[in-house]
This record gives C-alpha cells, structure tokens and sequence, in this order.
C-alpha cells in the first residue's frame, strides 16, 4: 500500500515537474527575419530625377549588419498586396526624410501596417516597429492622433543621450555593456538631423503618448526646448529614435557630423541586431519561396547618389 502512494506521488510529481518544465520552454524563434522598409516619396529635386519613391541604402546595410533581410515597401500598391507583405515579413522600419506626416502616401502607408501591428500585438502575434527622426515623429503622430511636432532644431549635430531612469532597464538599451551605456550619456554618439521633435513637456502631457510609449532619454535643441529622443512601447514592440543609428556605420560625407568612433559603431551595430532579435519573434513569412526571392531588396541595385546628395548610395523605386 505504502508502495503504492509512493508511487502514487512521484508519478503525480514526475507530471507536474514535466509540465512546470514547459512553461519557461524557450520561444521558438524565426532565425531567417525579414524586416520590411516602407520607402517614402522622393523630395530632394536633386533626387527627383532617379525616381518616385527611395529608401537610403544606409538602412538597408543597417538591417542587414544586425543578421536580418530587408525588402522595400512600395507606397503604391493595393491593401490586399499589403496585408499580404503584413503577414510576410517579421518587423517594419519608418525611415527618416521629409513628407507630410498627415497627408503623404507614406504616413497613409505607415498607418494602415500600424493598425494591423497593433491588432497583431494584442492577438498574441509579436511584430516590432522601428522610426528612425521622420519615423520617430511619424510614430507619436499615429499614437496621438494628432500631430505635436514643434520647432525643436538639431541640425547636424551630434549628442549624448541624456537618459532618463527608465533606460537602463529597457528593452533597446539594457543589452549594452555598462561602460557603452556610459560613454552613450557622455560622448557625442548620435547624429541628429531634424528640425522638428516633440518636446517632453508636450510628450509628458499628452496622455496618449505618455501612456503608450516610455520615454528613455531626452536632448536639447538650438533653441532650448527639450525634446524626445528615444522611447519605446510599454506594451508593443514599438520603438523610436529622433536621432540616426544608421549613419554611424553607413554614411561617411566629411561636411555632416556623422559619428564614427569606435563607440558609435557599437551603438549603430546593438541596435541593429537589437531590432533583428525583435524581428525573430515574429513568426509571419511568406507562403512560397519564390514569392520571398522576388521581394527581397537583393532584386534591386542602389544608385550612387554622394555627388547630388548627402547619401552614398540610395535604391529608387
Ligand atoms: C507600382 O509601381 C511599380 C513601378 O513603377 C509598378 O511596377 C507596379 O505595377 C505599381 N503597382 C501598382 C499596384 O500600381
Ligand atoms: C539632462 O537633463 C537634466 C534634467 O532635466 C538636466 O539638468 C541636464 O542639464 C540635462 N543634460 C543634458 C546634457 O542635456
Ligand atoms: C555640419 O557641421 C560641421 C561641424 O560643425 C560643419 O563643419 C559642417 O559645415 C556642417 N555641414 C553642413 C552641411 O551644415
Ligand atoms: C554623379 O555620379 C554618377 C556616377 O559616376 C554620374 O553618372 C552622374 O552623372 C553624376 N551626377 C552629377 C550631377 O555629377
């Protein structure tokens, strides 16, 4: 009898170890990541010449450098197409320029892969998002529902991070060894370019903002307002930087200040494989081999653009 009770518990015990074993059971995780980039209209007239829409090639190498690929998003296509890409790749990035972030085709694009990211999120469906300057901007503007932007003047320069309490913690920055983290809040190791931000007054005040996203740090303008610099979702994957990882490794014109130390490297390459690792939690692909082959960014050739334009290279669609 007593054998039996024994036996009894352990098995009951036996059970329940193997269940408690799967419950922290690893994610599986998507090692082949495709990231999408919504190309934007072309305004540059210097650029006009080449095409409609472009994406800088420093995103490309920026994505590809963190172990992701990248396909572009034309702007142009039918909602079909783009629920379709929706459900293809593992993750989208806003990139920096200058359009409309209420009436050009790329806000409107933008909008429509931001609703179905949120609806994916709260079905249980892990799909990050990434703005870059116009992308950080772009992304208070989809949250707020409004736009808050105000004249916050940055304009090739480069900066520490002044960083809240909240960015060590965080999910962009808590991978970063403690004396990069440092040298992020001391030495000047992100390149902004902008005109526009959202103040933290605004920012903090905004109650749909405020509850969306955390704020991890904040720099001054030109003219003294303080403004957001980086932030992400506290319940989305959602994140955002006004300042320009990507030039750090991919964008070398001596008359911009584009960091490049050694540091700034490594900040440009944990953030790219930062977004990557978002990316392999995504399970989305697409439904057939030759469909990925064809869109994938490897189809199309970057144009040498650095005697018309600040950029090295830029693909144009
Ligand atoms: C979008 O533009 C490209 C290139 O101009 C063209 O090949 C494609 O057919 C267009 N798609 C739609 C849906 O208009
Ligand atoms: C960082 O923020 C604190 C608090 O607002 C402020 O006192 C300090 O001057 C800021 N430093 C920089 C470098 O912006
Ligand atoms: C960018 O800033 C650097 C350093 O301050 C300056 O030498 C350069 O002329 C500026 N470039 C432009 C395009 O304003
Ligand atoms: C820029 O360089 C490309 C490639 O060398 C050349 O084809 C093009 O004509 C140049 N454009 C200008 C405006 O100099």
């Amino acid at each position: 009898m007593l054998h039996r009770i024994a036996a009894l518990i352990f098995l009951v015990l036996a059970v329940r170890c193997a269940r408690a074993a799967r419950l922290p059971l690893v994610e599986t995780l998507n090692d082949r990541p495709v990231i999408g980039i919504l190309t934007q209209e072309v305004r540059d007239p210097s650029l006009r010449p080449y095409g409609g829409t472009y994406i800088p090639s420093s995103y490309v190498k920026y994505i590809e450098s963190g172990g992701a690929r990248v396909i572009p998003i034309r702007l142009n296509q039918t909602i079909e197409e783009h629920e379709k890409i929706f459900r293809s790749i593992n993750g989208l990035i806003f990139i920096g320029g200058a359009v409309d972030l209420e009436t050009s085709d790329f806000a409107h694009t933008a909008g429509f892969y931001f609703r179905l990211a949120l609806k994916a999120n709260d079905e249980g469906d892990y799909f990050p998002i990434w703005g870059t300057c116009l992308g950080f901007q772009l992304l208070t503007v989809l949250v707020a529902g409004e736009n808050l932007l105000s004249k916050t003047m940055a304009d090739n320069i480069s900066m520490p991070l002044n960083l809240t309490s909240d960015a060590r913690a965080s999910r962009m920055f808590k991978s970063f060894p403690p004396e990069l983290f440092r040298a992020l809040s001391e030495e000047p190791l992100t390149g902004n370019f902008h005109h526009y931000g959202v103040t933290e007054q605004v920012f903090v005040g905004n109650e749909k903002l405020s509850s969306f996203f955390t704020i991890l740090s904040i720099n001054q303008a030109e003219n003294g307002a303080v403004f957001v610099s980086s932030m992400e979702g506290k319940k989305y994957p959602f994140y955002g930087v006004q300042w320009h990882p990507e030039v750090n490794r991919f964008q070398w014109n001596p008359h911009y200040t584009f960091p490049h130390s050694k540091n700034a490297v490594q900040v440009s390459s944990l953030l790219a494989q930062f977004l990557a690792n978002e990316g392999r939690r995504s399970s989305h692909h697409f439904s057939q081999p030759e469909e990925e082959s064809q869109a994938l960014i490897y189809n199309y050739n970057p144009v040498y653009t650095a005697n018309v334009s600040a950029y090295e290279q830029v693909y144009f669609f």
